[in-house]
């Protein structure tokens, strides 16, 4: 990244707080665009709900992925884990086009999306204790040090999760960056709420499928981590 990036950065995370992601102008395909259009009304998650499980007819546990980018993952979950609901939170449009073009295709009933940031959707939109399962994989590690300040796990937001999880949930994450695996694990020691379980770097969990920032990472030699904790 440019210095002149940085700067941009800067001012796009200014007088606003520091963002983990920053908004790229992304190149839609027409086929992301229709699904935007005639696919968000249906699935989307409008910014006015203010309790995530409202936005299904029947009372089943909810998971939530944070940053599920093209959203394979998502509508894998989905199909294999029926007995969940779901709901994806991603703010990059084409990755959200993709997922909601699954969803229509493969007719999953038990999902949808909120393209907002996490962080907003935490703080307005979900009630404390309502969450099953919060799932964050592959998370932008923010490799420069000028940068960790932009990591989405930090204690804070660890805190936060562990409000909107009820007690005995499952909040699984999984990194590709040793380092940010190592920060991981600082700042779940920070927040009591948590409690590690197994050794730090679990077998990858049935569940989750290989995404494609774990193929980006495994392409380039990075060991994957995935990290389950439980909510006490
Ligand atoms: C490195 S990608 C990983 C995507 C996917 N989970 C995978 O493994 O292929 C991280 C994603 O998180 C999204 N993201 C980062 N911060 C976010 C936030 N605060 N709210 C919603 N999405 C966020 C980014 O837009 C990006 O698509």
């Amino acid at each position: 990244m440019t210095d002149d990036q940085d700067q941009e950065l800067d001012q796009v995370g200014w007088p606003r707080r520091v963002r983990s992601f920053v908004r790229r102008p992304g190149r839609l395909t027409p086929g992301q665009q229709r699904a935007l259009d005639e696919l968000l009304p249906k699935y989307g998650v409008a910014a006015d709900v203010r309790d995530l499980r409202a936005l299904f007819e029947r009372d089943a546990p909810l998971v939530v992925e944070i940053g599920c980018g093209n959203g394979q993952a998502m509508a894998y979950m989905a199909a294999n884990e029926p007995e969940f609901d779901f709901v994806g939170i991603e703010v990059h449009e084409p990755g959200v086009g993709r997922l909601l073009k699954a969803i229509d295709d493969r007719g999953l009933s038990n999902v949808r999306v909120a393209m907002r940031d996490a962080v907003e959707v935490l703080a307005e939109q979900v009630v404390p204790g309502s969450l099953e399962q919060v799932r964050i994989y592959f998370p932008d590690p923010w490799p420069k040090k000028r940068h960790h300040k932009r990591r989405l796990i930090q204690a804070p937001f660890l805190e936060r999760l562990a409000e909107a999880l009820r007690p005995g949930g499952l909040l699984h994450l999984a990194t590709d960056w040793t380092p940010y695996a190592e920060w991981m694990l600082e700042a779940l020691a920070e927040v009591d709420a948590f409690e590690l379980l197994g050794d730090p770097g679990v077998p990858r969990p049935a569940w989750r499928p290989q995404t494609h920032f774990e193929t980006r990472g495994q392409r380039r030699g990075h060991e994957i981590v995935d990290l389950l904790c439980r909510r006490r």
